[in-house]
């Protein structure tokens, strides 16, 4: 069964990950960098379709656009290593730059350049038998990814409302900000995740730094190095699509699993083995390893602890030779001996799959998700950042002078303060208090029956 994905990376910190991520699939599936199929296991190749359009001469090209609103970040990318495996009329950007404002990639210079964007993504999904859905990949703090971002989210919800859309987002760190206004245009863009993105994985890069020098023991680490993160969260999550013989957990399927409320479809992210080069070929890792590593406070690829808050669902993908009877064992096990971990009126939230292709240069890994309530802690600090200088309207008339108006900021301030305060209602929410929820939760409250009777039937996937 054709199940097709299309990319969007866009802006620089979406572009540079994208380098890593397509990297990182080159490497799994055999193709090099001219687009040339070079393994010999029939399984590597079969499911390339989900990211590569075969073009004459089987040479197979990612179906990607990759935008920006300046021409740098794309410029190196062609002059890379990568460079030629992309179509080029795949690789659009402007000259202008967004300059850190997210009302230049929404409403200006982003919205010229729309169109061209639009009718390469169309001309490529034309072309495809059947379009499972979208991957978007960008940071929020900027101006072009935050966003051009948005408009994208947007136009895609409109042009394919049943398509599965999802985004792999940057928030901005808890104590290093880049800039100024980066909490405008973060709160702007999660207002647009909330209303377009069907599951969106939350990253940071203070945790990704973290990860990277505790960890992995690199001492100063740069963006290659997070992003390289990132690309393997990509491919974890997306690895029974690409892989065939396995039972076909797609990102729908995932996302009916883990996204309970459409509201709450923000999911943090783990990944294991992390070791250092310098220690990974003294041991031997092992299953139950792992999922202590996945389930680790310090292992989360944003900066929240889950221990703060309640698991509404989670599920943890295996690669490699392993024994799915040890990894259900462990994960289940975990769940069982963590029950205050997890909201009590969701039963069996833990999902399990199992692919037995490793990664490259592993024998065994995991990715883990969660849809923890902790999460709030990340929306909260932002929208109170963006409060401390909206209160006062500074930086106001770079965003106005762009033709925005003031009512569109607090519209996206409160609807952020809204999505904190529904993350604690679930929290603290037991199973038989129903009652207590106002007029807006109770239709919620419903629905959540609904997951229940899908959720039973789906829970282990393999
Ligand atoms: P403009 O340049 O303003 O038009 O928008 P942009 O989307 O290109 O901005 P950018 O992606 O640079 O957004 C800034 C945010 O992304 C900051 O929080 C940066 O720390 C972060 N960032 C930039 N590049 C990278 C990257 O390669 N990897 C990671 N992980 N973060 C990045
Ligand atoms: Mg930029």
């Amino acid at each position: 069964f054709p199940v097709v994905q299309h990319l969007v990376f866009g802006g620089q910190c979406g572009n540079q990950i994208g380098v890593e991520f397509w990297e990182n699939i080159l490497q799994e599936h055999c193709i090099d960098e001219e687009g040339t199929y070079f393994g010999n296991d029939p399984v590597l190749i079969e499911r390339a379709n989900v990211y590569f359009s075969e073009a004459r001469g089987a040479r197979y090209v990612p179906r990607v656009v990759s935008i920006d609103l300046e021409p740098g970040v794309l410029d190196n990318i062609r002059n890379g290593s990568l460079g030629r495996v992309f179509r080029p009329e795949s690789m659009i950007h402007a000259n202008s730059g967004a300059g850190n404002n997210w009302a230049k990639g929404f409403y200006t210079e982003g919205a010229e350049l729309l169109d061209n964007v639009l009718d390469v993504m169309r001309r490529e999904i034309e072309a495809c038998e059947l379009l499972s859905g979208f991957q978007v990949c960008h940071s929020i703090g900027g101006g072009t990814g935050s966003g051009m971002g948005s408009l994208m989210l947007q136009k895609i919800r409109e042009e394919y409302p049943d398509r599965m859309l999802s985004t792999f987002t940057v928030m901005p760190s808890a104590d290093v900000s880049d800039t100024v206004v980066e909490p405008y245009n973060s709160v702007l863009t999660l207002h647009h995740l909330l209303e377009n993105s069907d599951m969106t994985f939350c990253l940071d890069n203070e945790a990704l730094s973290k990860i990277c020098i505790d960890v992995l023991k690199i001492k100063s680490p740069v963006h290659a190095d997070l992003n390289k993160l990132v690309a393997k969260v990509m491919s974890g999550v997306t690895t029974s699509l690409r892989f065939p013989g396995q039972l076909n957990a797609d990102l729908r399927k995932l996302a009916v699993n883990m996204v309970p409320f459409p509201r709450l479809h923000f999911l943090m992210s783990g990944l294991a083995p992390l070791t250092s080069a310098a220690t990974a070929s003294y041991r031997q890792i092992s299953v139950p390893d792992m999922c202590q590593q996945l389930y680790g406070a310090q292992n989360m690829l944003v900066n929240c602890d889950p221990r703060h808050g309640r698991y509404l669902t989670c599920a943890v993908m295996f690669r490699g030779k392993v024994s799915v009877k040890e990894c259900e064992d462990t994960v289940l096990g975990y769940a069982d001996k963590h029950t205050s971990s997890f909201v009590e009126w969701i039963p069996n939230a833990t999902q399990i799959a199992v692919c037995d292709v490793p990664p490259v240069g592993l024998d065994i890994a995991a990715t883990f998700l969660g849809n923890n309530t902790a999460i709030q802690e990340v929306f909260e600090r932002i929208v109170s950042q963006f409060s401390r200088i909206f209160r006062r309207k500074a930086f106001m008339h770079w965003f106005t002078d762009e033709g925005m108006d003031e009512m569109e900021f607090s519209e996206a301030e409160s609807n952020i303060h809204d999505l904190v305060s529904e993350y604690r209602q679930y929290q603290e929410a037991a199973v038989d208090d129903g009652m207590m929820y106002d007029d807006d939760a109770e239709g919620v409250y419903d629905q959540q029956t609904n997951y229940d009777d899908q959720g039973a039937a789906d829970i282990v996937n393999h």
